[in-house]
């Protein structure tokens, strides 16, 4: 089984064109083909040997930019290290994220099915947030540089950069799949709306989702206070400057006559926020 697989892959790499260090789709199905081969071997030292074959599977660069550029929302990202991209996890009990958030980004509400978090705050404080189960209380409290919390497994929590410079966080793993389930999509987006708008005292269908096509990817912009402290403007927001520009626009459009539509900027796309 192997030894077909590095026959396909030589002659994808030959295929390719690639002689150097394999990048993108190629590294992809590199990652996932050790992986199978790693789940299928039943002891650690077999899962050695799988790994020994070179040196970078023992290494993973949380600033490899192709993980940095992956989808990721307006006000940060986090990269981690699990089974999923860093094979040499998988069956070690091991795994970890690095969030890099931006001034007032907000790693939004979730939980882990799998497994309990120790996150620590690096460069900053974070705010954070938990809440583990029915008949527990919220906790909300703020960790400054160095300092570190949990997060028990399957609590709902959040942290939010409350500084107007950029703030990093490690989050350690007891699993090499901790998994990640977001609250707002799955609520809003993936369960039907009509069972999500009974379930908040009928609120409409039609506003659930209204709410759905607002979420924002993670990491997203926090609280309107950290931002207007901050100084700064949520995309698709209308400030008082996107507004007066565009009553700019269009008195000028009115007046002259000679401006194509095409000229109409108008105001800024996207959501618009309650203000
Ligand atoms: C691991 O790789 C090194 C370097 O190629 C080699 O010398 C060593 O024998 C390998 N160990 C095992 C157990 O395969
Ligand atoms: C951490 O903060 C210091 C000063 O506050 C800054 O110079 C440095 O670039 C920051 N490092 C990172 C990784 O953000």
């Amino acid at each position: 089984m192997l030894a077909i697989r590095t026959l396909a892959l030589a002659a994808a790499v030959l295929t390719a064109g690639v002689f150097a260090i394999p990048t993108g789709n190629l590294h992809k199905r590199l990652v996932d083909d050790l992986s199978h081969d790693l789940v299928d071997e039943p002891t650690a030292l077999g899962r050695f040997k799988l790994l020994n074959q070179s040196i970078n599977n023992f290494i993973f660069n949380f600033l490899d930019p192709t993980l940095l550029n992956a989808p990721h929302g307006p006000d940060g990202i986090v990269v981690l290290a699990t089974a999923a991209s860093f094979p040499a996890t998988i069956g070690n009990g091991v795994a970890m994220g690095v969030g890099f958030m931006g001034p007032c980004g907000l790693n939004v509400p979730h939980l882990h099915p799998r497994s309990s978090e120790l996150l620590i705050a690096l460069n900053g404080s974070l705010v954070f947030g938990t809440i583990t189960e029915n008949g527990a209380t919220f906790i909300t409290s703020t960790i400054k540089d160095h300092e570190a919390t949990v997060f028990p497994a399957g609590s709902i929590h959040f942290q939010q950069n409350l500084g107007c410079d950029p703030v990093q966080f490690v989050a350690a793993f007891g699993t090499d799949d901790p998994g990640r389930l977001d609250i707002a999509p799955a609520l809003f987006q993936d369960l039907p709306a009509d069972i999500v708008s009974a379930s908040l005292g009928d609120i409409g269908v039609q506003e659930v989702e209204d709410i759905a096509a607002k979420i924002p990817l993670n990491v997203a912009w926090g609280t309107q206070q950290c931002l207007d402290s901050c100084g700064l403007t949520r995309a698709g927001q209308w400030t008082p400057e996107a507004i007066a520009m565009a009553k700019r626009q269009f008195d000028d459009f009115m007046r002259q006559g000679s401006m194509k539509a095409r000229d109409f900027v108008g105001l800024p796309v996207g959501s618009v926020s309650k203000n």
